[in-house]
């Protein structure tokens, strides 16, 4: 196990009807002027955003509003933000919405209260932010685990980058899994399916003996598969819904990294992929994993073996350990298609054939992994892929 320092510094409120019970005794005294920050139409569609107006207002707070946050949010919408908080002088930020909402909030904040740009600072040199304007949330789609970490993931449309910056943190977020239910149903699968990828590249990293980390995430990852047929056979079970809601935390809170090097390779190339074809985090996510494990598994059988018997309940019955990692990737290839979630870019509308070679190289090459991908491997599962 690797030496680790660990901390979190976000109060988690979970539970139905969050907003009312929650975000009056949440929201800072001193702050006068608050920012609410949303995506496109869903959160007035709802409800929730009368709901949060109410709120605010009750508690004699001023609104400023920054909307049309778009899934996969853009640098330019980052400054555009980042400025009207400067303008409007803002003390507070409220979030409302899933993780694009939630990153583009964090790196506005963080902007507003910087000269240095923000780019340049925490996504190239990955300079964690020290200052920002404090925030908090009320999450709407739990996949991305933003809410309790301090990452933020801003495409650059101009330079075809999407990049992970450090820094900013809610000091607090709601999870209320009822507001969940409006998501279309392959979204709420996408998001599970995101939260699952985020345990799946954190186990096939280094080192790949047995930790206390790794039995923790083999019960998340289990949990999430249980909780996404659950979520399949009914879609208004708040239960299920709060059940990926809390892993979806857990998965991406860093406590199951601990004492790890993780590997997110995936999670590198499906960014890149987003770069280039602006398409959902999580879709990309189920078409890449199960191609790639085919071409890393070799470089640590018993951890794919371990993963087919005890996550995805293959039965060993005399199979070898290279027999049983094979049978564990079907076995995902199987679950995402019961989930009926793509397992080809085709099926997603995307035809990236013009994108592979770029999308390959400006993939960042990942450190803790079953066995590091070279760029002309990963052109090579784009086209797998395809
Ligand atoms: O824009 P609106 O109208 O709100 O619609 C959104 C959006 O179109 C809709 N939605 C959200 N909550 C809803 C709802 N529709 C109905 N009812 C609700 N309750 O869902 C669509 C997708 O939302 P988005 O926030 O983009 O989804 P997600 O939470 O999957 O976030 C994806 C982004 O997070 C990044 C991804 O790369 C992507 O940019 N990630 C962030 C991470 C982090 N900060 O730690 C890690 C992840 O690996 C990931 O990279
Ligand atoms: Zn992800």
């Amino acid at each position: 196990m690797k030496d680790f320092v660990y901390e979190n510094h976000v109060k988690v409120c979970f539970g139905t009807g969050g907003p009312e019970k929650y975000l009056p005794k949440l929201l800072p005294e001193e702050c006068r002027r608050v920012m609410l920050t949303y995506g496109g139409h869903s959160l007035k569609r709802s409800g929730l955003y009368d709901r949060l107006v109410k709120i605010l207002r009750e508690t004699g707070k001023e609104i400023v509003e920054f909307s049309g946050i778009m899934p996969n949010p853009t640098l330019e919408k980052v400054r555009e933000g980042a400025r009207l908080a400067r303008e409007q002088q803002v003390d507070f930020i409220l979030a409302a919405g899933g993780g694009s909402v939630l990153d583009c909030s964090k790196a506005l904040a963080a902007q507003a209260r910087t000269e240095e740009d923000i780019w340049e600072m925490e996504f190239c040199r990955q300079i964690t932010a020290r200052e920002w304007i404090p925030m908090g949330a009320v999450l709407t789609a739990a996949g991305t685990g933003s809410e309790m970490n301090n990452e933020a993931v801003i495409t650059n449309e101009a330079e075809h980058r999407k990049e992970s910056g450090y820094g900013c943190h809610a000091d607090f977020v709601i999870m209320d899994p009822s507001l969940t239910l409006t998501l279309p149903p392959q979204n709420a699968m996408s998001c599970a399916f995101d939260s699952l990828s985020h345990c799946m590249e954190t186990y096939f990293g280094k080192p790949d003996e047995n930790i206390l980390s790794d039995d923790m995430n083999e019960a998340v990852m289990r949990s999430i598969i249980r909780n996404m047929r659950k979520m399949k056979e009914d879609p208004e079970d708040v239960n299920v819904r709060g059940e990926l809601m809390w892993a979806s935390a857990m998965a991406e809170t860093g406590i199951l990294k601990l004492g790890k090097t993780t590997d997110f390779q995936g999670h590198q190339i499906e960014h890149q992929l987003g770069a280039y074809t602006d398409c959902s985090h999580g879709l990309g996510l189920a078409v890449i994993l199960p191609v790639m494990y085919r071409h890393i598994w070799a470089g640590c059988p018993s951890r794919f073996a371990r993963f087919a018997l005890r996550v995805m309940g293959v039965p060993e019955e005399g199979r070898t350990e290279a027999e049983l990692a094979a049978a564990g990737i079907r076995a995902l290839e199987e679950f995402i298609r019961e989930m009926e979630l793509p397992l080809r870019f085709s099926e997603m509308g995307l035809d990236v054939s013009s994108y592979c070679h770029e999308i390959a190289r400006t993939a960042h090459l990942s450190r803790g992994c079953a066995r590091q991908l070279t760029a002309d491997e990963m052109e090579e599962i784009l086209r797998e892929c395809e």
